[in-house]
């Protein structure tokens, strides 16, 4: 009885940091909410990846965070973008790292949702935000074209548009782009875990939520299937979000699919921690560590092998000192 045969254990390899890209030089401008997460012009970003990557973390998530907002979304694909560029400058400073995009218009369109909104929707502002999935397809798939013409290894499609992943995966075959892979949001949920994120990116729904598209955490069925279908479309890797409270999606996924099974550990989940760790009075060096270690364990238990999460190089410095 254990004997750590089947002891399982979190590496620096399985973890994924997220990354805010922002306009102009030298910015480190911090986060409410989530301490020790930055929004960082692309000069700081590279050393900070370049520091990231000495301590053995290998991949990184992008999400570029735009002043220039409109209806469509239109900044999200420019070819000398915020996300495009950094994307150029990482592959041409480090070398040996994975880098995956964000792929989604909510931190790009005026309204703040993650699709093309129909006029009459816009107008009306009502609650029950319907996304325009024609239209909005033919978007990401400018997005996911820009990001993997810019160097990008994996696109990570996140707006729960139907079908997205099949119009990517296409987008990019017909381009040339074969070695671009994808990174899926499948059963992304309409949570109450993405708050400070949705401040770091200034991508708040103007009016309305997101429970239109994103999936409800009632029913656990429909995250499989979601899954289901992005595997046909061609993912590569699915993805479940948040991962804390849905620890039971991930284990089901993985009992069911052989791709490899990513899982986000949101903003909030790194929130909840930060806040209890600078206000308890046990206040031993170790709590936060430990704590993250079982939280993270938990998350590779339940059959994640891949944790995104904004603790990567937290980790990676316990882990390695
Ligand atoms: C949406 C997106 C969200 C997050 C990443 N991409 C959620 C949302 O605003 O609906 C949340 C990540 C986090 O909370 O850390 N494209």
């Amino acid at each position: 009885m254990g004997i750590g045969i089947n002891k399982v254990e979190v590496k620096v390899e399985d973890l994924i940091p997220p990354y805010f890209v922002t306009e102009g030089r030298d910015k480190r401008e911090s986060i409410s909410a989530m301490p020790g997460i930055y929004r960082l012009s692309i000069d700081n970003l590279i050393k900070d990846i370049q520091e990231s990557r000495s301590l053995g973390i290998k991949a990184f998530l992008l999400f570029g965070v735009s002043k220039k907002k409109d209806a469509y979304g239109t900044e999200a694909y420019q070819e000398d973008g915020l996300v495009q560029e950094a994307v150029r400058t990482i592959k041409k400073k480090v070398t040996g790292v994975t880098v995956i995009t964000d792929v989604c218009l909510c931190g790009y369109t005026s309204h703040g949702h993650c699709g093309i909104i129909r006029a009459q929707n816009a107008k009306r502002k009502t609650q029950n935000v319907v996304i325009d999935n024609t239209e909005t397809l033919k978007v990401l798939s400018k997005i996911a074209l820009s990001h993997a013409q810019a160097g990008a290894d994996f696109v990570a499609p996140s707006a729960m548009a139907k079908l997205q992943v099949k119009a990517i995966r296409e987008r990019l075959d017909k381009s040339g782009l074969k070695r671009v892979k994808i990174l899926a949001y499948s059963a992304k949920f309409a949570s109450n875990f993405y708050g400070p994120f949705r401040n770091a990116l200034d991508s708040s729904p103007r009016f309305g939520d997101r429970k239109g598209y994103q999936l409800d955490f009632h029913n656990p069925e429909q995250a499989i299937e979601e899954i289901e279908s992005d595997i046909k479309e061609g993912a590569d890797i699915v993805m479940v979000k948040p991962a804390l409270a849905y620890l039971d999606i991930i284990q089901r996924a993985k009992e069911k699919f052989s791709i490899p099974i990513a899982a986000y550990n949101v903003s909030a989940e790194y929130a909840m921690l930060k806040a209890y760790c600078q206000r308890t009075e046990d206040r031993r060096p170790r709590t936060e560590r430990d704590l993250v270690l079982e939280i993270l364990t938990s998350i590779k238990r339940a059959g994640a092998d891949l944790i995104i999460t904004y603790y990567a190089r937290d980790v990676a410095k316990w882990l390695t000192h």
